[in-house]
């Protein structure tokens, strides 16, 4: 069974065609980082505007690549949120056409579902139960999973999300958009001993909280004397020494990883769990790869982390989600709307 899934949830235009659920046949993905970069952070109106330009020719790839019709699909899933209202409209109303004009049903598709579920896409595939983590842009939050449809949210952030973090941060330090990356990059040459940034562990639950350490990057950066931190003002760069840039990336990097391992640990415990899945564009971030497979391997846990394509926003992972959905016939009308806050 072929199904084509869509998502324009954020920044980036994504169309795949997945088999049964999970095997990749084609996932193709149009960023934008370029054009939100010149101001620091997404604009919401200009994601919108690119989507609608690429949407048509991203869906048209994906078909050719696949070496497929429209006729040959059993289904279109497409993310109905959560996300930016603007760029999920772009998503859902071309889906809805597509369906229509081809006479296939449409399954509507939590996006974090399909973070949640992006392991399957790739050998070895995990069993449920398992903890899962997605850390992205928008969200960290921990859930028990029992089978396909059935999670439990079990901490989530009560602020910033991780990924927000990473892009606050560089933002702070004039790195650009997005943040993660980068500072990966520099975190890999810097001493992550350097400056003591606060890790928030709110003991007795399993929450988050990122915009307190966030907070303490920019009051260091502005101790140094650098006038950063404010819309625009991205003098941190030109003002700091390139080592001690490299310093203050390895240390907010180190603060990140340590919260979100010792979380997850806590969690496993906590559920009786011995699996872990590993999910969202934050889960790119080589450190936090290698730190949750140190922690798994000392405490016999078995870890699944896909591959970086699979971490940042793709459709493979919604077509997969919207696979299980349609199997148990979950499908959608044309009355579908985007849920810009829409909850797991
Ligand atoms: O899952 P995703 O592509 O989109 C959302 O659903 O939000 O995640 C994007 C986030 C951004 O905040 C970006 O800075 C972060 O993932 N990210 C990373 C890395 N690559 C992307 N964060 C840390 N290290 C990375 N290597
Ligand atoms: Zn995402």
């Amino acid at each position: 069974m072929l199904i084509l899934g869509i998502d324009t949830s954020c920044d980036d235009t994504s169309a795949a065609v997945v088999e049964d659920g999970d095997r990749i046949i084609s996932n193709i993905v149009s960023g934008q980082a370029d054009t939100h970069a010149k101001y620091g952070g997404i604009v919401p109106e200009l994601a919108s505007r690119m989507h609608i330009e690429r949407i048509m020719p991203v869906v048209d790839e994906a078909l050719r690549s696949a070496g497929i019709s429209l006729k040959d699909l059993s289904a279109v899933a497409v993310c109905h949120g959560p996300g930016l209202i603007g760029s999920l409209l772009i998503g859902c109303s071309f889906a809805k056409a597509v369906c229509y004009a081809a006479g296939i049903p449409l399954v509507a598709v939590n996006h974090l579902e399909g973070h949640l579920l992006s392991a399957f896409l790739e050998e070895p595939k995990p069993e449920f139960p398992f903890l899962s983590l997605v850390v992205s842009g928008g969200h960290t939050s921990l859930y028990a999973a029992t089978d396909y449809g059935q999670y439990r949210e079990l901490g989530r952030t009560r602020d910033d999300a991780a990924g927000e973090a990473y892009d606050k941060v560089s933002k702070i330090l004039g790195l650009g958009y997005p943040g993660g990356p980068v500072i990966d990059r520099l975190a890999a040459e810097g001493d992550p001993g350097a400056i003591d940034f606060p890790r928030a562990y709110l003991p007795e639950s399993l929450d988050f909280s990122f915009s307190g350490l966030k907070t303490a990057v920019l009051n260091f950066v502005r101790r140094q004397g650098a006038g950063a931190g404010r819309a625009g003002k991205t003098e941190a760069r030109e003002a700091l020494e390139p080592r001690l840039i490299r310093d203050i990336a390895a240390s907010f990097q180190s603060a990140v990883i340590d919260v979100l391992v010792r979380k997850t640990e806590a969690a496993l415990q906590q559920q009786g769990l011995t699996r872990v899945v590993l999910s969202g564009g934050v889960s790119a971030n080589s450190g936090l790869r290698k730190a949750m497979i140190e922690m798994c391997r000392q405490k016999n846990i078995g870890v699944f982390i896909p591959s970086i394509a699979l971490c940042t926003d793709n459709a493979a992972m919604i077509a997969a989600a919207g696979y299980h959905r349609f199997a148990k016939g979950e499908c959608a009308g044309p009355g579908l709307n985007p849920k810009p806050y829409l909850p797991l």
